[in-house]
């Protein structure tokens, strides 16, 4: 267990627990605000993420942050991104069980640290870890549950937005009702 941000990331930084740790470029921690209300999971890092050491910096994050700005979210100011894994799958495949076993201890700590209150879960992988391991992103998307003292939710990733461009209303939907749930039980957030 980790008390500050300092021996965390420096213990991270310098992690080899899985087979991803030969194949990166950077490890991609994660950004934002470390006292946000509001946490956002992706999968792990694409090519870009791995080349510049941020998440969501490629195309799949450039639409996150249109939809992050249509309800006043922005990653450096009110919110903060990781992912289940913090190495680059290579050739963008989904990350093992065993590598997000892995990795998954990092992302605990980052969440024990900022404590938020609302957990944003992108796409299936992150979803199926952290919500439950037979979610349905088309089926269950958009509905907040209570699990572990935090409030989450499951939307599309936006890669599969940039796919599927028919599910964009559907993801919209979510981040409003992202933004009403901030609303309700969010004190710094907005
Ligand atoms: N996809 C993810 O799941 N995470 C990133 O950081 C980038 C793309």
């Amino acid at each position: 267990m980790y008390n500050n941000w300092e021996s965390l990331k420096g213990d991270c930084y310098g992690c080899h627990s899985c087979d991803l740790a030969n194949g990166r470029t950077n490890l991609v921690f994660g950004v934002g605000n470390e006292n946000a209300e509001v946490m956002f999971i992706g999968e792990g890092p694409g090519e870009q993420e791995d080349l510049q050491g941020e998440p969501f910096v490629g195309k799949s994050g450039q639409l996150l942050d249109k939809y992050l700005a249509a309800i006043d979210l922005d990653r450096n100011k009110n919110i903060y991104i990781a992912n289940i894994v913090k190495c680059r799958p290579p050739h963008n495949r989904d990350p093992k069980e065993e590598e997000q076993e892995a990795c998954i201890k990092w992302l605990k700590e980052q969440t024990r640290l900022i404590r938020p209150k609302i957990i944003v879960c992108l796409g299936r992988i992150a979803a199926q870890r952290l919500i439950s391991p037979d979610f349905r992103v088309t089926k269950e998307h958009g509905t907040f549950i209570n699990k572990n003292g935090f409030y989450m939710m499951g939307t599309y990733h936006p890669s599969a937005l940039l796919r599927n461009p028919s599910q964009k209303p559907e993801a919209f939907e979510d981040f409003i009702a992202l933004r009403e749930k901030i609303k309700e039980i969010c004190t710094r957030t907005y």
